[in-house]
């Protein structure tokens, strides 16, 4: 048996040298190292030797298919790298060919401008809420000092779902929705998609708003506009000039709409601003007392105050874009410069 297996370790030797592929340095370790391999057989028969042989002659076999395993793996490594070598050699991978390019995705300039008013609102305490789109009549106008009859709601578009339910034409309802469920103070923004059935050149049917809700005892006026003030100037830039002009909102009392001097001619007058100099920007308000009414607040201890303003306008004053449908066409061209 001690012959037997030198032979097989010389002869599985010779076959190794003999061999110059991976696939038959594989075959031939499998011809005397596998399951039915020449050694493994070879082994089987140990049992017929005298028994104070065993040992030794196990020991001899356990050594010799360690090496032969070493020579195998020695061999078998060899020649991979030699094929390495050999395709790198050949140039079939050229490690001067530059890479593919990679395509990353831009952020739409409406969701940048979202992240950056939530932001500066954040850093001043308001958290933000988020609603549904498609509300109840209730929340979108009645609660809102908007009644049926009211002429406010032929101001607004609407979208009517069934009688009582609308695709919401403003952030607005978020301020009854938030004040039903928290007691002041109330520090809230709310940032999201509004639906009017309006479209031409400078409207589309779907945009978007954010929403300013700030009550709690002893909230005034000036709270308001130094809110808003600091809001634009750090939006835009710390010199942009502000002004506050009395308006009319039903859930606002009193109420004013707030313009910048306009971005592109500074104040000289030019189509953008219709020659006015200034670029209405947002409206706001002190919340009316019949607003409380709905949510159970004491008008005669809190007060506070409400501001909306669009998305896309503020958009595109800040990066000078003149076509608002360029906001809704997903061109590549456009997105990718943001
Ligand atoms: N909701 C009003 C609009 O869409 C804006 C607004 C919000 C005005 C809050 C006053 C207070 O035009």
């Amino acid at each position: 048996m001690k012959d037997k297996l030198q032979q097989l370790l010389e002869k599985a030797t010779q076959a190794l040298a003999d061999s110059n592929l991976i696939d038959e340095v594989e075959a031939l370790r499998v011809r005397f190292l596998g399951r039915k391999g020449e050694i493994t057989t070879l082994l089987k028969t140990l049992g017929t030797l005298p028994a104070d042989q065993r040992p030794a002659m196990g020991q001899l076999a356990n050594e010799i298919k360690e090496k032969l395993h070493n020579r195998f793996e020695e061999a078998r490594q060899k020649l991979a790298q030699t094929a390495r070598q050999q395709q790198m050699a050949s140039g079939t991978i050229d490690i001067t060919l530059p890479g593919r390019q990679q395509f990353h995705g831009h952020t739409h300039p409406t969701s940048l401008v979202i992240d950056d008013i939530t932001s500066i609102f954040t850093r001043m305490g308001f958290n933000i809420a988020r609603g549904p789109e498609v509300e109840l009549d209730y929340y979108n106008f009645e609660a809102l000092n908007i009644p049926k009859d009211h002429p406010a709601r032929q101001m607004q578009d609407t979208f009517y779902v069934s009688e009582d339910v609308v695709l919401r034409t403003h952030t607005s309802p978020m301020q009854i929705r938030v004040m039903e469920k928290q007691e002041p103070p109330v520090f809230v923004i709310v940032p999201g998609k509004v639906y009017r059935c309006d479209s031409d050149l400078t409207h589309t049917p779907m945009f978007h708003q954010v929403e300013g809700l700030m009550v709690d005892t002893r909230i005034t006026f000036s709270d308001l506009k130094g809110v808003l003030t600091d809001f634009l100037h750090l939006f835009f830039n710390p010199k942009v000039k502000v002004r506050f002009r009395p308006s009319y909102f039903p859930f606002t009392e009193p109420s004013a709409e707030v313009d910048i001097a306009c971005v592109i001619c500074h104040g000289k007058g030019c189509r953008v601003c219709s020659h006015t100099g200034w670029l209405e920007i947002l409206g706001c308000g002190m919340v009316d007392p019949a607003v409380y009414k709905f949510v159970n607040y004491d008008p005669e201890k809190v007060s506070g105050f409400a501001f909306g303003m669009g998305v896309e306008r503020l958009a595109m004053l800040r990066y000078g874009i003149d076509d608002l449908r360029l906001f809704f066409g997903n061109d590549i061209r456009f997105l990718q410069q943001f």
